[in-house]
């Protein structure tokens, strides 16, 4: 009995326990998807094998597909043959390493180009085949961002066209937001107001790795001072009249107690 039919018959209901059995290939990609990348940047993606005690890997290969397209040309990348998996990539700015089970692709100076699909197949020495994909795309700077007002529901919403990762975050009067300006939404893109009537300037800022961009909106100029100014004016005026109509009344009043003097003191001249 040779080493390999001792292990599956002795050893192997042993492994039927094991979540992966004898035989169980599986390979998968540690990176999240999308993986988004600067151009002039490197890419770099890792992915997991893992192998059956008595599975061996015989080949490794990356490759990519557009992510769109009727007729995907497929490119391979690197391989990585036989048991030293020596890897060799098929251009000068693709490198692959490979360490008992993970592998990695780094490909320097990303262009728009190396956008795709990216597959990453192991093939073990029966020949069965397992691959793991990871969609890459081109990080993309803040597009087109834009504020308008939703009058019904008091509320400005912030929109941005194809960005990667875009923040949002808003600004009244160049000011950080308060309570009684309004609140923002938890996603950032909206800022429902508390402020009645509605009135200065609005800033949305949107911003990601590669930068930031911002629109405002403008809800015509707040009257809180221009309300004030005539209302004291108005008072004053108001006060003025009075006062000037108490001193008028004062004079005729005193004018007209000299001239009764005056006729009481000829009538008494008379008189005498
Ligand atoms: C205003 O906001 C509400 C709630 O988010 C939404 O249902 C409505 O369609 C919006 N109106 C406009 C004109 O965008």
């Amino acid at each position: 009995m040779d080493l390999q039919s001792f292990l599956c018959w002795r050893v192997a209901p042993l492994f039927l326990l094991m979540p992966c059995g004898l035989r169980c290939l599986t390979v998968h990609v540690l990176n999240e998807e999308p993986v988004h990348v600067i151009p002039g940047s490197s890419l770099v993606l890792s992915a997991q094998i893992e192998q059956g005690p008595l599975e061996e890997v015989s080949m490794i290969t990356w490759e990519r597909v557009p992510e769109t397209g009727r007729a995907p040309e497929r490119v391979t990348l690197a391989t990585c043959p036989g048991r030293s998996l020596q890897c060799a990539g098929t251009r000068p700015n693709v490198h692959v390493n490979t360490k008992q089970q993970e592998t990695t692709l780094q490909i320097n100076g990303y262009s728009r180009a190396d956008g795709g699909v990216y597959a990453v197949t192991v093939t073990d020495n029966a020949g069965t085949k397992t691959t793991a994909h990871c969609i890459v795309r081109e990080y993309e700077a803040v597009h087109h961002v834009s504020l308008s007002i939703n009058v019904s529901h008091s509320s400005l919403v912030c929109g941005e066209a194809w960005g990667t990762d875009p923040k949002f975050s808003w600004l009244y009067e160049r000011a950080a937001i308060t309570q009684t300006v309004g609140q923002v939404s938890r996603d950032g893109t909206t800022l429902v107001l508390s402020m009645n009537p509605i009135c200065g300037h609005f800033t949305c800022l949107v911003s990601n790795k590669l930068g930031y961009s911002s629109a405002t909106y403008s809800a015509g100029p707040c009257e809180t001072e221009g309300r004030g100014t005539p209302a004291a004016v108005v008072c004053l005026v108001v006060l003025l009249l009075l006062f000037g109509a108490l001193l008028a009344f004062l004079l005729w009043r005193r004018h007209r107690r000299n001239n009764r003097r005056e006729r009481l003191h000829n009538h008494l001249d008379d008189a005498i």
